[in-house]
């Protein structure tokens, strides 16, 4: 097992934190400034209460970046927008084992689709609930807040699951990204690899930062 100080951390910043008046520009400079992925988030008004945006903005940047767009659905029933999605070019797709009721089947879609399959783990919801279907899982997203909203506070009580997680992952006969999403800061990210995450998603600690580029190295631990 690799330990946490040699694993290069992957970072992804959420669109949700950016100026959303100048999308195209943010995700330009993004991109400049070493980001690994873009995280998109989006929200349906009813899994989670608020609401962000659709495929359409998905497609329209998708002509003005080369990240790999990590979608995050927070929508349900999330089956009928698998395909919206894929096809607006999503590279990642991840989804809530609570937004559907068969995971198994809605990640061999996305899997089938090509694109790499993601599940989110809420803050209440054990990480056994993916341990059945880790052949076709890419991406474990620990939510360290509940979904919904940038700008809250890291919960703590997250790390032990992240732990959890990791031996499922060292285990796993294939390549699985660990990560945290949601109130990741220069104080918290550190917790976050500490306890075994590989990829971290910021909003706010890096789009509302004065220096994209220097938020992203702070975040990885570069600086
Ligand atoms: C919350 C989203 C997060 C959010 C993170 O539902 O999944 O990706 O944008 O924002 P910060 O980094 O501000 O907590
Ligand atoms: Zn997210």
């Amino acid at each position: 097992m690799a330990d946490s100080t040699s694993r290069r951390v992957t970072i992804a910043p959420s669109l949700l934190a950016a100026d959303f008046g100048r999308l195209r520009e943010e995700v330009t400079a993004i991109e400049a400034a070493g980001a690994d992925w873009l995280h998109l988030d989006i929200m349906d008004g009813h899994f989670v209460p608020n609401i962000s945006f659709g495929p359409t903005i998905l497609a329209a940047l998708r002509k003005h970046s080369n990240l790999p767009f990590d979608v995050h659905l927070m929508i349900a029933p999330v089956d009928l927008y698998l395909d919206a999605f894929i096809d607006a070019g999503a590279d990642h797709i991840s989804l809530h084992p609570e937004a559907g009721p068969h995971l198994h089947r809605s990640l061999q879609h996305i899997r089938k689709a090509g694109k790499k399959a993601g599940v989110v783990l809420n803050p209440a919801t054990s990480p056994d609930t993916v341990s059945w279907a880790l052949d076709l899982v890419d991406i474990i997203l620990v939510m360290s807040v509940n979904p919904g909203f940038g700008g809250q506070s890291f919960l703590t009580s997250q790390l032990p699951k992240i732990t959890r997680l990791r031996q499922m992952i060292d285990a796993a006969d294939h390549p699985i990204a660990l990560a945290v999403d949601g109130g990741i800061t220069m104080a918290t990210a550190p917790k976050a690899i500490a306890a075994g995450a590989d990829t971290l998603i910021a909003g706010t600690s890096v789009f509302r930062a004065a220096d994209y580029a220097e938020a992203i190295a702070a975040l990885r631990g570069d600086v």
